[in-house]
């Protein structure tokens, strides 16, 4: 159901002849195969939440999503800007079992950047904070993510790593277990060239994998976790991928650039 929602938030889009262009959500991908993804150790990525929906008592996973203060996530603007339950469960690894270092919030408020505009994702603002309704409690498998100083820039190939539990085939199920794959960052001068995305690709994203043989995973609003001084960073909130796949030559994943909504994003969250 949120797979033709989405897919239809979309069909407003006229970018390029070429279907690589297209830019497709992370869910809505016919991917064949994920390269370079394997299945996480358990509560390595402690801030990585799944965002779920409610349909009558039960919830599935729709989105990923990073703890950034113990009261709030942030997410991807076009995972929640529908009128769905959502709810959002922190410490997880395997979200078919009971694990019992889950904890599961309801929403408080959810808000949504103000210039995110769903009929074009290539203008950027895809990004959107989570008021949880009770704060969370810090322990091994719960920890808050550090986001990156306002404006700071990655050089090309930083090593980030991209984590999930998205799809792992066309159309397949999700991952019950969280993964997680290798994604190096390519910086803007690259990435905007035009045999990569071109002028498409502003300056509040960031762009990541692309290589030959650059792994693709995770879901739409999860992190892209970057290794800074000693510790990883998220610096960014997966937003979409070309039409032809998460691991199509020189057309790397996009994610909203997490240092450029700094302020926002404190202005929201206090
Ligand atoms: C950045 O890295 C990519 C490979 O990931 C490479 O193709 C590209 O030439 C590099 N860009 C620069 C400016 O060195």
């Amino acid at each position: 159901m949120l797979k033709i929602i989405l897919l239809s938030a979309l069909t407003g889009l006229v970018l390029a002849e070429d279907l690589s262009l297209q830019p497709r959500y992370l869910e809505d991908v016919p991917q064949t195969r994920v390269v370079g993804g394997r299945e996480a150790r358990p509560h390595a990525w402690p801030w990585q939440v799944s965002l779920q929906i409610g349909s009558g008592r039960s919830f599935s996973h729709t989105c990923g999503g990073s703890l950034i203060k113990t009261g709030w996530v942030m997410t991807a603007a076009h995972c929640v800007d529908r009128s769905n339950t959502y709810r959002v469960v922190l410490g997880a690894h395997n979200l078919n079992t009971a694990e019992g270092t889950e904890q599961i919030m309801n929403v408080r408020q959810i808000f949504i950047h103000p210039q995110w505009n769903s009929r074009n994702v290539g203008e950027g603002f895809d990004i959107a904070l989570i008021e949880l309704s009770t704060e969370a409690t810090l322990n091994s498998a719960v920890q808050l993510a550090a986001l990156p100083p306002s404006g700071q820039i990655l050089p090309n190939k930083s090593r980030c790593i991209v984590t999930g539990w998205g799809r792992t085939s066309t159309n397949g199920p999700l991952s019950n277990v969280l993964k997680q794959a290798s994604l190096p960052s390519v910086d803007q001068e690259t990435c905007s060239r035009p045999d990569w995305w071109g002028s498409f690709i502003k300056t509040t994203l960031i762009c990541a994998g692309g290589g030959s043989n650059s792994g693709c995973n995770g879901d739409s609003g999860g992190p892209l976790n970057c290794r800074g001084d000693g510790k990883y960073y998220v610096h960014g909130v997966a937003s979409f991928v070309s039409a032809l796949g998460c691991n199509t030559f020189q057309k790397p994943t996009v994610f909203t650039r997490v240092s450029a909504y700094i302020s926002w994003i404190n202005s929201i969250t206090g």
